[in-house]
């Protein structure tokens, strides 16, 4: 059995819900409902401790944020950064990516980010992947068409796989960087997660395209 590292993180969690939506599918279609305006939706999968997404939300108001993560004893950082934050036009999802079609409607988010997604090297792992095509299908269906893809990641393995599954899946690319750190994408580089943050101070490279979903 695997035991949490963090029984506490599961009912500290519960107790945010006003941040928190424990039944998702509930508002599938309906999101504008929760946040209570027709904003745009963007949405982080696999947010691990949020620094990115919350970031964001506090410096683009007219947005609304949804953060995805399926361990309890991360999201929990994630959604204590909100609360501090005073964040409004954000909501968490304890959630595995695997069951996103669940929770969200044709066209309803507007931009999807994938940051340092687990690179699951081995090949027998592949399907793991979170750019993996059978997740890119999924994806299409609940990104407006004309949207984005935004991805992060310090492994070149999974880059290269994820650039070749984009372009097998119909997405066009753009804006590709291979040092993303030394690159000319200024708004892009400004705003960092907790394992960018770490990758950069080790002085490794980081890998970022944006995938149009056409
Ligand atoms: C390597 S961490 C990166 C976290 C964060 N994006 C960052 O850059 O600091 C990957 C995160 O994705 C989450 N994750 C992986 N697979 C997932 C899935 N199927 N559903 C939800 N979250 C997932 C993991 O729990 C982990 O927190």
């Amino acid at each position: 059995m695997r035991l949490r590292k963090k029984p506490w993180a599961k009912d500290e969690i519960v107790g945010y819900d006003k941040l928190v939506v424990l039944e998702p599918e509930r508002y599938r279609g309906r999101w504008n409902e929760w946040f209570g305006n027709n904003q745009p939706i963007h949405a982080e999968l696999g947010t691990g401790k949020g620094n990115f997404i919350t970031t964001l939300a506090e410096k683009n108001p007219s947005v609304n944020y949804i953060a995805v993560e399926v361990r309890e004893e991360v999201l929990i950082y994630a959604v204590r950064k909100a609360v501090q934050k005073g964040l409004t036009n954000i909501a968490f999802l304890w959630l595995n990516i695997n069951k996103i079609e669940e929770s969200f409607a044709e066209g309803e988010l507007s931009r999807i980010f994938l940051n340092f997604s687990d690179p699951w090297p081995k090949n027998r792992h592949a399907k793991r992947r979170l750019t993996h095509r059978e997740f890119l299908d999924k994806y299409k269906k609940i990104l407006v068409h004309g949207n984005e893809i935004h991805l992060k990641t310090d492994n070149e393995g999974l880059f290269e796989f994820s650039l070749n599954e984009f372009s097998d899946t119909g997405f066009r690319l753009k804006n590709i960087t291979f040092d993303l750190h030394q690159s000319q994408f200024e708004e892009e580089k400004s705003v960092m997660t907790e394992y960018e943050q770490k990758f950069v101070s080790r002085g490794m490279k980081i890998y970022r395209v944006e995938a149009i979903y056409q």
